[in-house]
């Protein structure tokens, strides 16, 4: 019956209690009781120190990714004679400690807002290690930005040229900056669409670009480092980078006939695996391919390869995550194509908003006990207020699932935490990351406190948030 609400993709898994390691962290493990044990910890000794909803970050999978998407993308570059800078896209997850983590790998780090830039200076990282982006930075954000003395500043619009130089003007400084460039390439998952011109709020059409690089080597106080393209996200097919690099190689070649062009940068969006139904691409081969195409546009037009930068975000902190949740209510809901299992969590789209913007899939198991009650078809939804308030559209949970279970969620560690937000004013989630099988507190949850701060009317009325607490 319920195999009418089964979308095509979705495959009756083999086993429901195991977990694959193409989806979570390689030492994610049942122990001997049957729980999921992560880094060592098993969860009902998280859940209890730390309650749910809980994101867990594995810190051995996110340094080992760190690294090897670092290495595919430097080794390629070394390939084809050059170098390759990689930037951390910050965006996907921030934290001290996930700072700390990249900083000490050796990856630089992109920003795109004040906030995210305070964050990661307060984490000690060489100003010159950070990237700054966005479409509307403010006049603060430029000015902290170039007084902070940051590596790259990337020019989303012409009036950012005067901005950026009056600011470095004032503060007697030069500014290294890089032109976002909207290539028409858009990529997801699979498909590549191609146009003149990609109908988004980012980057400057690539006719427009030589004027503003004029614009830019005019001004004393800009240095231009080069050209910018980010193509999409959770990306699959390398197609849609091979089509850029012809495109911004060609642009590349032409303003080197008016001056340095010293560097190249392809952005990030390689894909990752969140279901089984997902093959995401091998970052060493996906490196090679988008280097080769690179040199291959640069011996068509005849000039020398540039330095590359790339900034990864999903493919570094994606897999390390996952959200722990508690099972609250179940119904089953009976409709004409079946009867659909709908499993309650303490949680959803205010700790994962993916799933209700981007129709983003996941995948669920039961963390706390294995079963051996046969599968059954289940949406996994959230507390809030929105009948789109679902974290897990379709998957398969033991159909003995119950109130109290422990659940996870896979690959949450990229754009969960930095999209989550207070709807309904619950409490933002605290982050733990775990290693050797011990448990750290990376960022405590909220408390009422918090919620209430900013009320002027209330914030005397709650006691102040205790840091020590989660
Ligand atoms: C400019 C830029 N660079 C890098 C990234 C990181 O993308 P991903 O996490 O898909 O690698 C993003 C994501 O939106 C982006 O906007």
């Amino acid at each position: 019956m319920a195999s009418k609400l089964k979308p095509g993709w979705l495959k009756q898994p083999k086993d429901i209690n195991a977990f694959s390691p193409a989806i979570w962290p390689r030492d994610a493990k049942r122990n001997a009781s049957g729980e999921l044990e992560l880094g060592g910890v098993a969860v009902s000794e998280l859940t209890s120190q730390f309650g749910t909803p809980l994101y867990v970050i594995d810190e051995d999978e996110f340094r080992a990714r760190a690294l090897s998407v670092k290495n595919a993308l430097q080794d390629a570059a070394k390939k084809i004679g050059t170098t390759a800078k990689v930037y951390y896209a910050g965006k996907v997850f921030l934290s001290g400690a996930v700072v700390k983590w990249v900083d000490e790998l050796g990856l630089n780090v992109d920003v795109a807002s004040a906030g995210e830039l305070a964050l990661v200076l307060a984490s000690g990282v060489d100003p010159k290690r950070i990237g700054l982006h966005g479409n509307n930075k403010s006049l603060t954000e430029i000015g902290r930005a170039v007084s902070a003395g940051v590596g790259a500043i990337v020019v989303d619009s012409e009036i950012e040229i005067e901005r950026i130089a009056a600011a470095a003007g004032a503060q007697e400084k030069v500014q290294p900056v890089r032109i976002r460039v909207n290539t028409g390439v858009h990529a997801h998952t699979h498909e590549f669409l191609a146009t003149g011109r990609e109908d988004q709020k980012f980057g400057i059409a690539i006719d427009d670009v030589p004027t503003l690089v004029a614009k830019i080597r005019e001004s004393s106080n800009l240095e231009f480092l080069g050209l910018h393209s980010h193509i999409g996200s959770q990306i699959f097919s390398v197609d849609g980078f091979v089509e850029a690099a012809k495109r911004l190689v060609r642009l590349h070649a032409e303003l080197l006939k008016g001056g340095k062009v010293p560097e190249l940068n392809m952005g990030g969006g390689f894909g990752i695996n969140y279901t089984e139904a997902d093959n995401a691409p091998d970052i060493a081969q996906f490196a090679e391919q988008i280097a080769d195409a690179v040199a291959a546009a640069c011996a068509e037009h005849g000039i020398k390869v540039p330095k590359l930068a790339f900034e990864p975000g999903r493919a570094i902190a994606g897999t390390p995550g996952v959200t722990l949740y508690t099972v609250g209510t179940i119904k089953d809901v009976s409709l004409e194509a079946g009867v659909r299992k709908y499993v309650s969590i303490d949680g959803g789209m205010s700790d994962n908003l993916r799933t209700a913007l981007y129709q983003a899939d996941y995948t669920v198991r039961l963390a706390s006990r294995v079963s051996s009650v046969d599968p059954a078809l289940v949406r996994v939804v959230g507390r809030h207020c929105e009948s789109g308030d679902v974290v897990v559209r379709d998957d398969y949970l033991p159909g003995d699932v119950s109130n109290g279970d422990t659940l996870v969620v896979a690959a949450t560690g990229a754009y969960c935490f930095s999209l989550s937000s207070n709807y309904n004013y619950l409490t933002r989630p605290p982050v733990v990351s775990v290693r050797s099988g011990k448990a750290r507190l990376i960022v405590r949850g909220e408390t009422e406190a918090d919620l209430f701060d900013r009320d002027v009317e209330l914030h005397d009325k709650f006691a102040t948030p205790n840091k020590d607490s989660q």
